[in-house]
Formats: structure tokens, C-alpha cells, sequence
């Protein structure tokens, strides 16, 4: 292996020279402690590199061995359930040789080689293949079939395709012969750069809503199935919490949850807490379906810029085999902030806040990787993957480089408040600010699951919610009881629609989801009272005795009902009218 020396050690970035044969993003072995680092600047033959470990005890003329390959992730059985360090180490085999703190050196692979798989082949010799295409599959886990493909780039006439039975991923599963005449053995595992996107047959626009069992996200912002959103939001606004509910009930077969440089404790929690969740379809373990990225805050930096390639390279694989994959990264702020971190130490002219100027291309190429798409090879098949994305800015600032950065490429925008956390209205997404661009995409999908008055209704509920802001100034100045009686309807509705409907407990077991059968008999029930009670006032009925109707803690209480009972929240309805009814008799006495 061809080696160079160190020259200098600032922090997490070394600097070497005599690296003749190295190029850009390629990963080293740094000192014979082996620490595993990757080049981020190369001038001449003086390189560069962001290690992902402590540096503490190199010193200068250490040696430092080039690979000559990019940074890259093993993609094949054995992903599922894993929880991986940024540079996809498992954290159990890592622990286990080193304890507690992540030991130096530690270069354990990222899929188990020794383990056999049950393989069955799904194609015959003589048939020519490309790149994507299906060579066999594997039952990963109870919940999930792994497709086994041809990697892309590869393609040619299969000479022999193995037999049915167990395989590990280094043995062979088929044999191609590529147009120049040479053989091409294939395993199940695939190497992949985790900075180069990989390669899809077609974009297609996001036409499905992924439906997350929250009220606001989906009724809302929606986000299409292959589409971008971000949750910006101040400390403790609830955007772990948001995002550990997407994972546990957003309809993607496949959730990728990378937790970036977060609070050591606030990983902890996800590394107890996710192993024994439940999948709420399947009632099986969630993990069975799920990779999880662990970056905590007492790694090093640069392992937290490596995190999001890796899950997101991983979450790309799943999508290839036709899934609908979720990722959740949080926070990318962390991610920005070793950015900025190894910006400076390179000495690079600093853009805002510090942060360096090639930001917002990073943030944009990294958005970029969702989508819907027919996969490569696919013949039809179509997969997506989803981005999710936190940032935490000081202060919950939206002027926040990394949050102005991530506007500009993500199509929903959940705007986490502080005043709303702060009244215990969780989610705390601020429904005047907030916004979803798929509405459009995804209103036919709506107009055909949900009929046609899905959409209206979300519109004039959002309308309602708008009046309502401006009515609450005036309401300030002269009292709410001097409004007139239609602004005091707006009132009341409004506050039915943020409490009956938008507020939801992540923490109460039957709260915690909601189908959209379920959420559209809820708002249906309260746009219906809405109504009634719009014509109750015209007959004659005081406001005062109106809004104090008996059914009202019935609405209040439909979010409780389980989902067995949504025929009991549409009756509501019935009983509405003739409860309104009877009160518009009353008064025209
Ligand atoms: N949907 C919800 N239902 C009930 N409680 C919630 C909900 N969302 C947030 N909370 C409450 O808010 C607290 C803080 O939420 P969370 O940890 O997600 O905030 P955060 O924005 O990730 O904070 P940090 O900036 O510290 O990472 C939670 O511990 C919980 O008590
Ligand atoms: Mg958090």
C-alpha cells in the first residue's frame, strides 16, 4: 500500500504529503493505529483528511496508507435491523471489541460475511441483463424480501445463476459475461460511494401522500411519497419526536433513521427504544424493516458529516429494489456544523455565520437523492425514498443558514413554535406558517381515496384557522363578545379544529395514530357542526347557549376512539343536527 506522512494534526482534519496516488474523497488509514479518514482536499500531493476518529497521539511523520477507494458502504442482507456509526460500524461488534467509547482502528465491515443467506434465484442463464436488474432474493426478515440486483454499471448475457440455497454474501450467486467477452462473477453484496448518488432509471413526481397517522402532517402538510420536508424548530418543539413518529407510523416499507450528533442521551434513547417497538401493521418487531445511523455527540465531528451519506446511500439501496423508503436525519444542523468545523480548520473563506460557502449545494445535492422513481433495470418497478430532515437553529432563528439553505430545496416546511410547545400544543407545527407544495401532486390521489370534498374541506378548515388569527386582534381590542355572531362561529370552530383536531398526543396509545379514514370523519364532524351551527345563529339561536352544546365533549373525545370506532364518529354527525335542530325549535318559541 502506497503511503505518505503526516505534516500536521489539527483537531479531526491531518494534513499529509507524499500522497502521489491519492484522489479526492478517497479513504486512508492514518498512523498504524489504522484510524479510518477520507480526503476533502488535495493540492498537489499534499492532502487533506477529515478522520473519523480521535486524533489525540499522532505526530508528524506517521505514516499514512492510501486505499485508492472511495468512502463506501456494503449494501446487501444483513442491513435490516443494524445500527451503525457513521462510517457504518456496527455499533454491537464495535462495543464489543472496545467498550464503551469507540475504540481506535476498529475497521469491522458492515455486513456479517460469514453469515449464509436463503437464496433463490430469479433468472435463468441466457437472458441479458443490465444494471438493477433482479438476480435472485433473499428473506431478509420476516417483514422484508431482499432483492438481490446486478449492480449498476454491469450488464451482459447470465452464464449461471446458483441454485437455490444458502449463500453468504462473498460467494457467488451468477455469472455474467460482459460484451467484452470477460466473466463477471456476482455476490449479493454491492460496494457503493456513498457521496455518488446511485443511479436511477427516471424521476417521476410524487403522486401518493405518505401518510404518517398525524393529523396536521397529513391532513395539512402532506408530504408525497418520494418528496422532501424539514422540520426546523427551537429547543424541545418536538422535532425528535416528530420524527421517531414518522418512523414508527409513516406506510414506508423501509425507515432509515439517521440521528446525527444529537444529544448522547437523546441516541441512547433511540437505540433502547427502537429494538423494541412494535410495527403497527404487522405487529413484529419495527426494526425488522429498519437501519438505524447512530452518530452521538461524544464522536467524533467528522463522523457526523460521513453519517447522512450513509444513510441515505443505504435508504437509496432499498428504493432500487422498488421499496417506499423513509429517511429521518436528526438533526442536519449537526451535520452543518461539522461542515463548518472542517471548513475552517481547511482555512476555506467562511460564508454566513462561518458556515462555508459551498452550504446550500451540499444541503441541495443531499435533498436531491429523494425521489419517486422507476428504479434502474426496473422494467416498471418504482420506488421512493423520502427525506426527512430536522435543523436546529440557535434560538429556533429561521434566518438560520442551514435552515434558509434547506427551504430552498425541501417542498414541505413544518414550522415547529416555541409559544405552541409552550402551551403543550404538540405537534407544535404552527399552521399559519407551515406548508406542503405536493397538494397539487397528490389531489388526485385524495380526490380518489378520499372523494372529492377531502380537499375543500382542508381548505376552508385552513381558511377558518386564518380568520381566525385576524379575528383575534380585534377580539383583543374590543372583547370577543362584542364580534359579531358569525366571528364568534369562526372562534369557536377554530379552536375545535386546533384542539379536537390538529393537537395529538404522541404519548397516548390510541392518539398516537390516525388513519385518514379516521381523520376525515373528525374534521368532517367538526366542519358539520361548523355548518349547523352557522344556521342555528340565523334561526335565532343565542351564541351563548350554541357553543355550549352537550355534544361538545363528544367531538373532543373522537381522537380518543379507536379506529374500530369510526363508524361511532360518523353517527356523531346525526346527532349533531338533531341536537342543533332542537335548539333552533327552542329559540323559535
Ligand atoms: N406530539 C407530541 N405529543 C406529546 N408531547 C410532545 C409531542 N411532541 C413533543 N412533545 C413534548 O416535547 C418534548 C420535547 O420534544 P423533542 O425532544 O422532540 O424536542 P426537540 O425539538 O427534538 O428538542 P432538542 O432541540 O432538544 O433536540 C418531549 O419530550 C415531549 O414531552
Ligand atoms: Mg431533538
Amino acid at each position: 500500500m502506497h503511503h505518505g506522512r503526516i505534516d500536521k494534526i489539527a483537531g479531526p482534519l491531518v494534513v499529509a504529503t507524499g500522497m502521489t496516488e491519492a484522489r479526492m474523497y478517497d479513504v486512508v488509514y492514518v498512523s498504524d493505529y489504522r484510524l479510518i479518514g477520507e480526503i476533502i482536499e488535495l493540492k498537489g500531493d499534499r492532502a487533506s483528511i477529515q478522520v473519523y476518529e480521535e486524533t489525540a497521539g499522532l505526530k508528524p511523520g506517521d505514516p499514512v496508507y492510501e486505499t485508492g477507494l472511495p468512502l463506501s458502504v456494503e449494501l446487501g442482507p444483513g442491513l435490516l435491523t443494524s445500527i451503525y456509526d457513521g462510517i457504518q460500524r456496527p455499533l454491537d461488534k464495535v462495543r464489543e471489541q472496545a467498550g464503551d467509547w469507540i475504540g481506535r482502528g476498529i475497521n469491522i465491515p458492515g455486513l456479517d460475511h460469514g453469515k449464509k443467506w436463503g437464496f433463490s434465484p430469479e433468472l435463468s442463464p441466457g437472458t441479458s441483463v443490465g444494471g438493477g436488474e433482479v438476480i435472485g432474493s433473499v428473506q431478509e426478515t420476516e417483514l422484508i424480501l431482499h432483492r438481490v440486483m446486478v449492480p449498476p454499471g454491469t450488464a451482459g448475457e447470465v452464464k449461471w445463476v446458483a441454485p437455490a440455497g444458502d449463500y453468504t454474501i462473498d460467494e457467488d450467486v451468477a455469472r455474467v459475461k460482459l460484451a467484452d467477452g470477460t466473466i463477471r462473477n456476482l455476490t449479493m453484496l454491492q460496494k457503493w460511494p456513498v457521496r455518488k448518488p446511485r443511479p436511477i432509471a427516471t424521476k417521476l413526481a410524487p403522486n401518493e401522500p405518505l401518510i404518517t397517522g398525524q393529523r396536521v402532517v397529513d391532513a395539512f402538510f402532506p408530504v408525497g411519497k418520494g418528496g422532501t420536508a424539514c422540520v426546523p424548530g427551537p429547543f424541545g418543539s418536538g422535532k425528535t419526536v416528530i420524527q421517531h413518529q414518522l418512523a414508527k407510523w409513516a406506510d414506508s416499507e423501509i425507515v432509515v433513521y439517521v440521528g446525527c450528533g444529537e444529544r448522547g442521551n437523546e441516541m441512547t434513547d433511540v437505540l433502547q427504544e427502537f429494538p423494541e417497538l412494535e410495527d403497527p401493521k404487522s405487529g413484529k418487531p419495527l426494526i425488522l424493516k429498519t437501519v438505524l445511523v447512530a452518530n452521538t455527540s461524544n464522536m467524533p465531528v467528522a463522523a457526523r458529516e460521513a453519517s447522512v451519506y450513509t444513510g441515505i446511500t443505504i435508504a437509496e439501496y432499498f428504493r432500487d429494489m422498488g421499496y417506499s423508503v423513509a429517511l429521518m436525519a436528526d438533526s442536519t444542523s449537526r451535520w452543518a456544523e461539522a461542515m463548518r468545523e472542517m471548513s475552517g480548520r481547511l482555512e476555506e473563506m467562511p460564508g454566513e455565520e462561518g458556515y462555508p460557502a459551498y452550504l446550500g449545494t451540499r444541503i441541495a445535492e443531499f435533498y436531491e437523492r429523494a425521489g419517486k422513481v422507476e428504479c434502474l433495470g426496473g422494467q416498471g418497478r418504482s420506488g421512493a425514498l423520502t427525506v426527512v430532515g430536522a435543523v436546529s437553529p440557535a434560538g429556533g432563528d429561521l434566518s438560520d443558514p442551514v435552515v434558509q439553505a434547506t427551504l430552498r430545496v425541501v417542498k414541505v416546511f413544518w414550522s415547529l413554535q416555541a409559544n405552541l410547545a409552550y402551551m403543550r400544543h404538540f405537534p407544535a407545527i404552527g399552521w399559519l406558517d407551515s406548508y406542503s407544495l405536493y397538494i397539487r401532486n397528490l389531489r388526485g390521489y385524495y380526490d380518489e381515496t378520499l372523494g372529492a370534498g377531502w380537499v375543500k374541506m382542508v381548505t376552508r378548515s385552513m381558511a377558518l384557522l386564518q380568520e381566525e388569527a385576524n379575528l383575534q386582534e380585534i377580539a383583543r381590542l374590543v372583547g370577543a363578545e362584542s364580534l359579531s355572531p358569525e366571528d364568534q362561529l369562526v372562534l369557536y370552530t377554530s379552536r375545535s379544529i386546533r384542539e379536537d383536531f390538529l393537537h395529538q398526543n404522541a404519548f397516548h396509545p390510541v392518539d398516537t395514530y390516525a388513519s385518514i379514514e379516521k381523520q376525515k370523519a373528525m374534521l368532517e364532524v367538526i366542519m358539520h357542526t361548523h355548518d349547523g351551527m352557522g344556521r342555528a345563529l340565523k334561526a335565532g339561536v343565542a351564541p351563548r347557549d350554541l357553543f355550549a352544546f352537550a355534544l361538545k365533549e363528544k367531538v373532543a373525545g373522537m381522537r380518543y376512539l379507536p379506529e374500530e370506532h369510526i363508524s361511532a364518529i360518523n353517527e356523531l354527525k346525526d346527532l349533531i343536527t338533531a341536537e342543533l335542530d332542537s335548539m333552533v325549535e327552542k329559540a323559535g318559541l
